[in-house]
């Protein structure tokens, strides 16, 4: 008999042959580093980061490694530094961005404005606009491959966000954790930090596993004492193991290897997606994915009334959705439901047979819906 088929768009996990792939590197590589730093790495310390690791991140970005801050995730990471912005800061953020960014910022008490975006990035009137009206604290933006609306912002783009930041004497964060994960071919190039910012922040969760969670903060020099008093007093040290493993699987030269690895598996699957999209929902996937592990869908057909049981409709099918508003930062939710429902798709954990099945489905069932 065979089993009944289904493909999980909610969930943006790294393919599991690229894990198995890992397994043989990971295991050496802990054991390696540590027979060669032994209470080093099980010890306290390094509460800012595996030193080493943080020469490493420093040489790449081009800055002092001292404006470094390596830890457990980049989650963690953003979280840290919203925990170390005074209570009830305003914060901008794109239209659409990553729902726990937005919920972690919210418990800290920050309060979120949301900017819309265009294909190039950031509008950049609204940006100044808001930040006329109102005593912000911080921008957050994902400047490549963004998830969840897969745009990839043009470097004119990001210079204008870095540029009205600078001038209003706004912190400006790009959470740069897809960077590396471009599978057209092209590469992304490098964001230049001078000494006031821009803070980049990222995670090797997507580039290396989950598992050997690990992500980074690049701050100004100005604001590394304040951050790492926030983490010291938070988790003293990170997992110092797996930033020694990490730090010699970058050395090693199988990181880059193992992320070109990476981008050829998942170059395929993307192509699927695109295809796919652009056949079935022509309108409703306004830009071409090339990198990352996200794209967007707005299914105007579908009201706020049918949303739950078309949302069950589509899971009886096979195929796991959900809707995606806890993307959307409160002042721009009321616009968004407007345009009907929003979901978010992932595809690298898929073969390309299986996102294009999944997306014949969700085409079937929202034609039912519409009808
Ligand atoms: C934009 C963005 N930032 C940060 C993260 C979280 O990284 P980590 O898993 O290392 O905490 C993710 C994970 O999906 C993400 O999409």
């Amino acid at each position: 008999m065979s089993e009944k088929q289904s493909i999980n768009f909610l969930r943006g996990v790294p393919a599991e042959e690229a894990l198995s792939f890992l397994i043989p590197m990971a295991s050496e590589g802990y054991e390696k580093v540590i027979r060669r730093h032994g209470v080093d790495v099980l010890q306290y310390g390094h509460f800012t980061g595996f030193k080493p690791l943080r020469d490493l991140i420093g040489g790449f970005h081009r800055v002092n490694p001292e404006r470094v801050i390596v830890g457990n995730g980049g989650l963690e990471i953003i979280s840290l530094f919203f925990k170390s912005l005074p209570r009830e800061s305003n914060i901008i953020v794109e239209e659409a961005s990553y729902d726990r960014v937005l919920l972690d910022a919210t418990r800290y008490g920050h309060h979120l404005i949301g900017v819309q975006l265009t294909p190039e990035g950031v509008d950049l009137d609204q940006l100044k606009a808001v930040v006329n009206k109102n005593a912000v604290a911080a921008f957050y933006g994902i400047p490549f491959h963004h998830n969840p609306t897969g745009i990839n912002y043009t470097e004119e783009n990001r210079k204008g966000v870095e540029r009205v930041c600078r001038e209003q004497g706004m912190l400006c964060v790009w959470d740069i954790c897809y960077q590396a994960l471009r599978y057209d071919g092209k590469e992304n190039g490098l964001i230049a930090v001078s000494e006031w910012g821009p803070i980049l922040t990222s995670s090797f969760t997507k580039t290396i596993s989950p598992g050997t969670k690990c992500g980074y903060m690049v701050v100004p020099n100005h604001y590394v004492g304040h951050l790492s008093r926030v983490i010291a007093n938070t988790r003293i040290n990170p997992n110092l193991p797996t930033q020694a493993f990490i730090a010699d699987f970058i050395e090693s030269g199988r990181y880059d290897e193992f992320v070109k690895y990476l981008c050829n598996l998942y170059r395929p699957r993307m192509e699927a997606l695109n295809t796919a999209l652009n056949s079935l929902f022509p309108g409703a996937f306004p830009v071409s994915i090339s990198g990352g592990f996200f794209a967007p869908l707005t299914l105007e057909s579908i009201s706020i009334q049918k949303e739950a049981s078309f949302i069950e409709s589509v899971q009886q099918a096979g195929v796991g959705i959900a809707a995606a508003w806890d993307a959307i930062p409160p002042n721009c939710v009321e616009e968004a439901r407007k345009k009907g429902l929003f979901i978010r798709l992932t595809f690298p954990a898929y073969a390309p047979d299986k996102i294009r099945w999944g997306i014949s489905k969700l085409k079937e069932t929202t034609a039912r819906f519409s009808r």
